[in-house]
């Protein structure tokens, strides 16, 4: 490869040679892909307004959190900094973006990455044979590496890109479970899953005849270790678990539980969506078959995503989608497949998507991850103390490791119209079923409220969160319903 410096070059537009008939990143504003603050409409004055209730101090009862959990190791700042879409407005205020466990904003990093990519070093990878498809090419496998440095693997070939989680699961069903999973076959699904761990399940079970078995859930929204060893046996093929829910916050114990899967012979397959961007990951610690994650979910772009998994479970897949790139021969006669990981990736890539979750995760590595992770727990206790402070307000799910993911309901009001009070405030939550309608329903509920968090959140905007929860419960009911 001729082209060691590429990385610098995506972290560096202004350094792309100029040309006469084409725009240089030279001469693009920096963030030349996205609205900066500066352009955004309305973006947030330097000093955001505030509305004149909103206390600029925690609740008197909630003792306040240091600005950094580890002084001088993570400041909410410096991530917010880097966010451009932070520094906007919306209905007048300033933006409290407390939905990420949806989607993540992306740092400057990221957009300028992809921004240069598309004005330095786009080609199709692999199949050319020159300059840039070698450049593109080696950013692509960069990209790679950088997802197994990540995750702890223990080697590129162990990643294969997707468009994100849900993909990855699908990947996994169809790909292995067709070929391993039969009549009489178990695949083990907690409660709180999120849709897209069950239905591929229900899918492929229903054409191989083999059965999803739910994994109760406590009171607190722990997933039922007794019942879990119970449900365990020689039927089990495959296990499936987050590492964190997207409603309940809970962590539950993967690494127990996926060793305690392999004494029945059983893989395991880890939904990460929710955890890759709160805490360090191992995959080889954790001992996982499978890993799934979603780079929207970790300040990178949509529609790009990874799964790992052993060499022993690529060993036991069939390719699923059968096109370009996959093959390594093709007649009418006999066609032959490429090595893994590529055979699971059939036609173009979303390779500025790769260059993206290049630049995110270069991004995050920037900070103490275990100090990101404190600050983020940090944070949450003191969410949690803060949002008991509001009448009728009730948080779902207490387990004992969790992370910053709090779905409420609050007595008198209809989470939409919530979440539309909020919205009128600049405060940005969730409200619906949250793609996971057997852990809601576990509460007895449809329907629910949701704030999340991440590292570019600050105890200031919880306390704005709390203080127009407050202002709603005053107003009465109906009072959110626009
Ligand atoms: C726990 C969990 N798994 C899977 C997904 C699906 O992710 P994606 O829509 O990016 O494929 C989500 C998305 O919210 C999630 O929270």
């Amino acid at each position: 490869m001729t082209t060691p410096d590429l990385r610098a070059l995506l972290r560096a537009p202004e350094q792309v040679p100029t040309t006469a008939t084409m725009p240089s990143a030279a001469t693009m504003p920096s963030t030349a892909a996205a609205p900066t603050a500066a352009t955004v409409p309305s973006a947030a004055a330097e000093t955001p307004t505030t509305p004149a209730d909103v206390p600029t101090t925690p609740p008197a009862e909630v003792p306040g959190l240091p600005t950094t959990a580890q002084p001088g190791v993570f400041s909410p700042e410096s991530a917010r900094k880097d966010v451009p879409i932070l520094h906007r407005t919306v209905n007048g205020q300033p933006l409290v973006w407390l939905d990420n466990g949806a989607t993540t904003q992306k740092p400057r990093q990221v957009i300028e990455a992809v921004s240069a990519f598309y004005s330095a070093a786009n080609s199709n990878i692999h199949r050319g044979a020159h300059t840039m498809a070698r450049e593109a090419t080696e950013l692509y496998e960069a990209g790679r590496a950088a997802v197994a440095q990540f995750l702890g693997a223990p080697s590129p070939d162990t990643i294969m890109f997707v468009r994100g989680t849900t993909e990855a699961v699908n990947l996994v069903a169809q790909s292995w479970g067709r070929t391993h999973l039969g009549p009489g076959d178990d695949i083990l699904v907690p409660v709180l899953e999120h849709h897209s761990n069950i239905v591929p399940w229900q899918l492929i079970a229903e054409e191989t005849r083999a059965r999803v078995v739910p994994v109760p859930l406590t009171p607190e929204g722990e997933i039922d270790q007794d019942a879990y060893a119970d449900l365990l046996s020689a039927r089990t093929q495959m296990v499936v678990v987050s590492q964190a829910s997207n409603v309940l916050g809970t962590v539950p114990p993967v690494r127990e539980m996926t060793a305690l899967a392999h004494r029945y012979g059983a893989k395991v397959l880890v939904d990460g969506a929710q955890a890759v961007a709160h805490m360090p990951v191992d995959v080889t610690e954790l001992g996982a078959d499978f890993y799934a994650f979603s780079g929207h979910k970790l300040f990178a772009p949509t529609g790009i995503g990874a799964l790992y998994a052993t060499p022993g479970a690529m060993a036991e897949m069939r390719p699923w989608q059968g096109g370009g790139n996959m093959i390594d021969s093709v007649s009418f006669e006999r066609t032959t497949f490429a090595a893994m990981p590529h055979m699971m990736e059939a036609g173009t890539g979303h390779i500025s998507g790769v260059v993206g979750l290049l630049a995110a995760i270069d991004w995050l590595r920037g900070f103490d991850q275990g100090a990101v992770a404190a600050y983020e727990q940090a944070l949450m206790s003191y969410a949690m103390q803060a949002m008991a402070t509001v009448p009728g307000l009730e948080v779902i799910g207490s387990a004992a490791e969790r992370i910053a993911v709090m779905t409420f309901t609050l007595a008198g009001h209809d989470p939409a119209s919530v979440a539309d009070w909020l919205d009128r405030d600049g405060i940005a939550v969730r409200a619906g079923h949250h793609c996971a309608q057997p852990a809601l329903a576990h509460y007895g509920l449809e329907s629910a409220a949701r704030a999340s968090f991440a590292l570019y959140n600050t105890s200031g905007e919880v306390d704005q969160l709390v203080a127009s929860l407050r202002r709603l419960q005053q107003a009465g009911q109906g009072a959110g319903t626009s």
